[in-house]
């Protein structure tokens, strides 16, 4: 009987903090043996000349969770998680939403039903708290944390969603408790009303509108409130989504003070701006995503982020709302304003191959940094870790194998989604994940789909280390 079941032979191993040359050894799904001349396994397979990374982990993404009424999210565990193998990731973290007047235990169940015997890649819920009862607050969120679901997230806008800065601080106060860690949507509810209610009476409806109701100042002013709750309750949390530089020096302010808060930034404030927010007709709704795009400078910021540490991670908020669909982005309502479009995009599967393209491959960030941003910190976060993230002996055999000399012209097809498009579409990108492995099992491999549908698990977390 051979000593493995699989050696992935002769690629160049790294991790967020080496990189080597060697050989990696895998057994019962697990990382078994790194180093050369490991043995027999049952399949070898040849890595030369490719990258072998920590599969990603994207923690932040949207799947089968419901819009507003009559909008449904393209994706549900099956195409989503299939289009995220496609693009590197190992490991998923989708949300759980709580609807107002339903138990937290309720909304798992029904996630827990949505997925269950549909994943390639593995998944663990962070659970949207809308309706911090007191039976939420004092029984619900103690008992799931125990369970594993060791993170939570607000919202300070959209309709249904948002809390008082009274509920924030609760659901805080919660998570100092538990240890469990808040993310926290961050936008100034009142100041994105008033705007859009001004613009609307102005005529001023086209998608492109959508970035003009939610400036700047709209996602500054926020992320100092949310910093300043955190302080009050000394809890830890993650701001998602940070789109542009006062919003990023809030966090750093906030960091210089020794507050554990947490920041993260995603693609589309690296490649899109406001512009994409235009073209004819409704065009533009394939770009609205809150907060918005903002502009090249705000890009540079981002980057300036990723690379000096302000960003912990790097997601995709895969939100995605069919184009040409009139419970998509072309909800009828949404023709009459952009207040009425759906927020969010897809992005599961572009996100690697762009951090990768025009961060590691143009020498914005190293190599070990992009495995930091994109697998790593996710994991130590939000307690995967050292089960998830890394390359070591004993982790999850989590592999992602990258072709990084494949000029490849993104287009929607490549994505496997359920979406009918990608906002970054014609994205000239240079490196590929060509295969992935998920517990030591491929399921992407070469570019064709080869693994089971319900290989994907949920995973338990433990509360992370400050
Ligand atoms: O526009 C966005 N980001 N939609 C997804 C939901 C959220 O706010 O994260
Ligand atoms: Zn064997
Ligand atoms: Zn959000
Ligand atoms: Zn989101």
């Amino acid at each position: 009987m051979a000593k493995f079941d699989l050696i992935i032979r002769g690629g160049r191993v790294a991790t967020a903090a080496d990189t080597f040359d060697c050989d990696v050894a895998i057994r019962d799904g697990r990382i078994a043996a790194l180093g050369d001349d490991l043995g027999t396994a049952d399949e070898i397979v040849d890595a030369r000349g490719r990258l072998v990374l920590p599969a990603g982990i994207d923690s932040h993404v949207h799947l089968a969770q419901p819009g507003a009424p009559g909008q449904v999210m393209a994706d549900d565990f099956e195409s989503g998680t299939r289009s995220a193998a496609f693009g590197g990731n190992g490991t998923v973290l989708p949300f759980c939403l709580q609807r107002r007047g339903e138990s937290l235990r309720a909304a798992l169940e029904a996630y827990h039903g949505k997925a269950a015997g549909q994943c390639y890649v593995d998944t663990a819920f962070h659970l949207i708290v809308t309706d911090p009862t007191e039976a939420v607050l004092g029984q619900e969120l103690p008992a799931l944390v125990a369970d594993g679901y060791t993170s939570f997230k607000v919202f300070m806008t959209y309709d249904g969603l948002a809390l008082s800065d009274r509920q924030m601080l609760e659901v805080m106060q919660v998570g100092r408790e538990t240890g469990a860690i808040v993310m926290i949507h961050a936008e100034n509810d009142d100041a994105i009303r008033f705007l859009t209610d001004r613009l609307e009476r102005l005529g001023h409806t086209a998608p492109r509108f959508h970035a003009t109701s939610r400036p700047i100042p709209v996602e500054r002013e926020a992320t100092h409130r949310a910093i300043a709750l955190s302080e009050i309750v000394d809890g830890r949390i993650m701001i998602v989504h940070v789109s542009n530089r006062p919003a990023m020096e809030e966090i750093r302010r906030a960091r210089s003070r020794g507050l554990p808060v947490h920041a993260e930034t995603c693609p589309q404030y690296l490649v899109l701006t406001e512009a994409d927010l235009e073209g004819i007709g409704m065009e533009g709704a394939k770009a609205v995503c809150s907060p918005p795009p903002r502009d090249l400078a705000s890009q540079e910021a981002c980057w300036e982020g990723l690379r000096t540490g302000v960003f912990d991670v790097f997601s995709s908020d895969h939100c995605p709302f069919r184009y040409d669909d009139p419970a998509g982005k072309l909800a009828p309502r949404g023709r009459s304003s952009f207040r009425w479009v759906p927020n969010g995009i897809p992005g599961i599967a572009a996100r690697l191959p762009i951090l990768f393209s025009e961060g590691v491959a143009k020498g914005r960030i190293d190599l070990n940094r992009f495995v930091a941003l994109t697998a790593t910190n996710h994991a130590k976060i939000y307690g995967l870790y050292p089960r998830k993230g890394t390359i070591a002996v004993g982790c999850d055999a989590d592999i992602a194998i990258w072709d990084t000399d494949r000029p490849t012209r993104i287009t929607h097809d490549l994505l496997h989604d359920a979406c009918d498009y990608t906002p970054y579409e014609g994205i000239e990108v240079s490196a590929w994940p060509v295969s992935t492995l998920v517990r030591g099992h491929f399921v992407v491999r070469d570019g064709q789909l080869v693994g089971r549908k319900g290989h994907g698990a949920h995973v338990a977390r433990a509360v992370a280390p400050n």
